[in-house]
């Protein structure tokens, strides 16, 4: 895949998340781009910890089959391992890996970055590929590159948040 692909997807990212409302609406929109975009990525999907709970990653936007694992044990699967490792995990042939949860019998292999926001692990980017060994030094740069892009909106929409005056603090004004 050239890496015009990547750089004109991560450009639009980008754009987008200047303006994008929430994290919702920039991952539904990262989601489909990156699928549409690249065909070997059969699967596109977050996986987030879970509020107040660092043990576990539930599903976010995806695009691709449905898949049952609707939360993850940061203990288990090439999500976990992830987060628990705290970098990329690349698996060229999940049939060889016994982290492997599997989600569709078409996935041959998988990628998994995580998002850092504030320095912490706060979810991650998940893709499966029907081809063996398809996610390269290209795919990682990439990804890694979009995982930063989430993480520092996140970082934005805190700092807004944060800066917002609390009802109280507007109504003395
Ligand atoms: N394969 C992942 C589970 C999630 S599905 O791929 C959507 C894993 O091993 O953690």
């Amino acid at each position: 895949m050239a890496n015009s692909a990547f750089q004109e997807i991560l450009s639009e990212i980008t754009h987008f998340a200047a303006t994008a409302k929430d994290f919702a609406s920039l991952q539904e929109f990262s989601v489909s781009l990156i699928a549409e975009r690249l065909p070997y990525y059969n699967w596109v999907g977050f996986y987030m910890l879970a509020p107040g709970d660092d043990n576990a990653l539930l599903l976010g936007p995806f695009h691709g089959a449905p898949t049952e694992h609707l939360r993850i044990p940061v203990t288990e699967g090439i999500c976990g391992a992830a987060v628990a490792q705290g970098e990329t995990v690349i698996v060229e042939d999940v049939a060889s890996d016994p982290r492997y949860l599997s989600c569709s019998i078409d996935t041959k292999s998988e990628i998994v970055v995580p998002i850092r926001a504030h320095g912490k692990i706060v979810g991650e980017i998940d893709i499966d590929s029907h081809d063996l060994s398809a996610f390269g030094p290209d795919d990682r740069s990439f990804l890694e590159e979009s995982a930063a892009i989430f993480g520092q909106f996140l970082e934005k929409k805190d700092k807004e948040q944060n800066d917002k005056p609390t009802a109280q603090a507007a109504l003395a004004k």
